[in-house]
């Protein structure tokens, strides 16, 4: 059996006494399950208080949610990935929609993420997905299975074993609309396809994550459609009752 993932974006939210108090909550009500991974992305200022905060319970992760491709250098605002892992995180998200559609993101740089990410030791989230648009034209395989050899392009068939992919339609972020179980089946086994093509045999054990208007009400039939791996979840993790009833599915 994979290990279901739950991991949480808490986007531009929590600061760190916000992250500290959080952290409180969910430990306190959310017991150890050998079943599952659960991942916090906090705001990078945020982390190194999520991770003390986490000293006792090891097994709950952090992650940035974006990095730079270069170690270093004169990138004023920006965090590499070296310094990211030296601070405390093990995962990173890497294309997340926001990153592509808000800050003009390309695929190729997603790629160079992944690879900086890898090297530096951290597991990235490499999330695609696509636009409503895009999807009203019948393009939903071309562009996510684009976006996802882009991404990991330039990080080798061993590089596919060592990340996670998140499927998030950029229509169902952050707007109430969810995949159905049927549409997220479809596109997730269109990727776990990709993934063995790209990876063989260790692209097997890839979770494919969801994510798009995730809550605990949904979260179950998400969890049981086909390949569907983990969760990938905006607004209801912010909450730690909220988060905890989901890590908890
Ligand atoms: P929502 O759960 O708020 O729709 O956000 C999803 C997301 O973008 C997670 O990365």
């Amino acid at each position: 059996m994979m290990k279901r993932v739950f991991a949480a974006n808490w986007k531009m939210n929590h600061g760190p006494a916000e992250a500290a108090e959080f952290v409180r909550h969910f430990v306190a009500g959310f017991a150890p399950a050998s079943d599952r991974t659960v991942i916090l992305f906090p705001s990078a200022l945020a982390l190194a208080v999520a991770r003390e905060g986490l000293r006792a319970r090891p097994e709950i992760k952090v992650g940035v949610q974006n990095i730079h491709w270069e170690d270093r250098g004169a990138f004023t605002g920006e965090t590499s990935a070296p310094i990211a892992r030296a601070a405390g995180a093990d995962y990173v998200l890497v294309g997340h929609s926001e990153r592509r559609h808000v800050f003009g993101e390309t695929d190729e740089e997603a790629g160079k993420k992944v690879a900086a990410g890898i090297r530096a030791g951290l597991t990235p989230v490499l999330c695609v997905g696509e636009t409503a648009g895009e999807r009203e034209r019948g393009e939903t395989a071309a562009v996510v299975l684009r976006q996802l050899r882009s991404g990991l392009a330039q990080s080798g068939r061993t590089g596919v074993a060592a990340c996670l992919v998140a499927y998030e339609p950029v229509w169902a972020i952050g707007t109430g609309k969810t995949a159905t179980p049927r549409d997220a089946a479809e596109v997730h086994v269109a990727i776990r396809a990709e993934l063995r093509a790209l990876g063989g045999d260790g692209a097997v054990n890839v979770p494919i994550l969801y994510g798009g208007s995730v809550n605990q009400e949904n979260a179950a039939t998400l969890l049981a459609a086909d390949e569907v791996g983990g969760l990938l979840v905006g607004g209801a993790s912010l909450d730690a009752g909220r988060w905890c009833a989901i890590a908890r599915t």
